[in-house]
């Protein structure tokens, strides 16, 4: 790209100017519906150009027919009709970022929603640019913590790490990604929190319970609600995207949760067919995966040359009747570096975080996990599914031996200490410390139903004892024996 800001340049660009008559395109609208517009008389126009109507409202190039144009709608107006004139802009879609809009919520195009005044950014960064290269990567290799019992120990997250949450609907997806977001207060991590085509009310609460518990400090709300043109939905994840890639191109650590993808999908879908594209499988078009892995390959974790930043995202997506098998969940299962799948039955069972953990994997997030956590739960995943299985085995009414008996009360201890209340984050030292106690057999002998108090005085005690990941496992050790004494 040309330096434009140098003086040569500028002269250089001055002495090429050529005075006199210019052509300039013009199309006209022909119709309009549906959040897009169909435009004749713009024969050089490209892909992604946006476009100014004559109204003052903008557009989006979407689609190139043979003599007409295809724009999605970036902006309600009134007054665009058919007829309306409209211009090349020249330029391609971009939004404001910077440190502006901590604490902000923005439309994907980076206007308030909020009711403040506009963000006040001097730098705007196009909605999709392609991912970093290879070179400019690292590998994932510092923790996120998520504050979730299971996460932390059994699928860990790294930071650069793309992990899905997929489930059905009211399974508690959401809840796991809004707590993910609770728990990085003071953790050094920018988050962005990309809502799209939800209802408004759960739009309000979200920004309820991230105001009430302090993360708007840190976070930035992008929103796309289902009343929103099908444009600016379908933009929504590029532009928390971009959000976020400002401050990892700074050497930042970002979050950003996709909430939800699949409904991402059924509007580019929409659109697609609006804009009468080919369809292929389940009538999405055919480019639906290289959209999601576009997007999706922008996080990673930049080398310690290129800044050292990192963009963490948690895409959700919807499944129905827990059909992991169709085409969108496949799909980003297999661009995403694991999945933490969320269960209709277990969340029923009162199992909450729903989480099925023998269907739920990380990656890569063993490599970032703190050597302590992965010392202590290393070997607890394979345990509680042998112990999920013997379960099943027992309700046959087989007699067991000693053992298998103790085992099985170990694995209904487990059971309880998994279980966590929603917007209860819990930090990872506490993960430790009952890693340490139910490793050394402290709770053995414990009724499944006084877990859950038990595991809530010990949190207390955590964190006043002041211990950490880096003391000693004996003092740990003499520490909670003398607790549990
Ligand atoms: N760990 C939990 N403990 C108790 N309730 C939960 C938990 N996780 C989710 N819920 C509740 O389950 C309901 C559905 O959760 P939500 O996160 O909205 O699901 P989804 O995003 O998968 O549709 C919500 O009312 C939420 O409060
Ligand atoms: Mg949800």
């Amino acid at each position: 790209m040309a330096d434009h800001s140098s003086f040569d340049s500028l002269t250089r660009r001055l002495d090429q100017y050529r005075l006199g008559p210019r052509l300039v395109e013009q199309g006209r609208v022909l119709s309009v519906g549906d959040g897009i517009a169909w435009i004749q008389g713009l024969p050089s126009a490209a892909m992604d150009d946006l476009l100014d109507f004559e109204d003052g409202s903008r557009g989006m190039v979407f689609d190139l027919g043979k003599n007409r144009v295809g724009a999605i709608l970036l902006q309600e107006s009134e007054n665009l009709t058919a007829g309306t004139v409209v211009h090349r802009s020249g330029r391609i879609l971009n939004i404001p970022v910077g440190d502006a809009l901590l604490g902000r919520v923005v439309d994907p195009l980076g206007n308030p929603l909020d009711g403040l005044d506009p963000p006040d950014c001097r730098t705007r960064l196009p909605l999709d640019t392609l991912s970093p290269p290879i070179i400019a990567r690292d590998f994932v290799q510092t923790p996120l913590y998520t504050g979730c019992k299971i996460v932390d120990t059994m699928i860990p997250i790294g930071r650069g790490q793309r992990q899905l949450l997929i489930g059905d609907e009211g399974t508690g997806r959401s809840t796991l990604a809004l707590d993910t977001v609770i728990h990085q207060q003071g953790q050094n991590v920018h988050c962005i929190y990309v809502l799209i085509g939800q209802k408004r009310s759960t739009v309000v609460s979200t920004l309820e319970t991230l105001r009430h518990y302090g993360a708007m400090e840190y976070t930035t709300v992008v929103v796309g609600e289902a009343f929103a043109l099908p444009g600016l939905k379908y933009l929504a994840p590029m532009a928390g995207c971009a959000i976020a890639e400002y401050w990892m191109r700074r050497g930042l650590d970002t979050l950003v949760v996709y909430d939800d993808l699949s409904t991402h999908a059924y509007t580019y879908r929409e659109l697609s067919l609006l804009l009468r594209r080919p369809p292929g499988r389940e009538a999405y078009p055919g480019d639906i995966f290289y959209l999601h892995s576009r997007l999706l390959e922008r996080s990673t974790r930049l080398a310690a040359d290129h800044g050292g930043g990192s963009m963490t995202a948690l895409p959700i997506v919807e499944t129905e009747q827990g059909e992991i098998a169709a085409y969108i969940p496949t799909n980003l299962i297999s661009i995403t570096d694991g999945q933490i799948y969320l269960d209709r039955n277990l969340f029923a069972s009162g199992f909450r975080p729903a989480i099925d953990i023998g269907r739920s994997v990380s990656r890569i997030g063993g490599k970032a996990q703190h050597p302590r956590i992965k010392e202590e739960a290393g070997q607890m995943k394979l345990d509680y599914l042998q112990f999920l299985e013997l379960e099943v085995f027992t309700r046959f009414g087989a007699k067991l031996e000693e053992t298998m008996a103790r085992k099985l009360q170990r694995g209904r201890v487990l059971r309880e200490i998994l279980k966590q209340d929603r917007l209860h984050p819990q930090p990872i030292e506490f993960h430790l410390a009952w890693l340490i106690a139910f490793n050394e057999g402290l709770l053995d002998e414990m009724a499944p139903a006084e877990v859950a108090a038990w595991m809530d005085r010990l949190e207390r005690h955590v964190r006043e004892s002041g211990l950490g990941l880096e003391t000693a496992r004996e003092v740990w050790l003499t520490r909670l024996r003398a607790w549990v004494a």
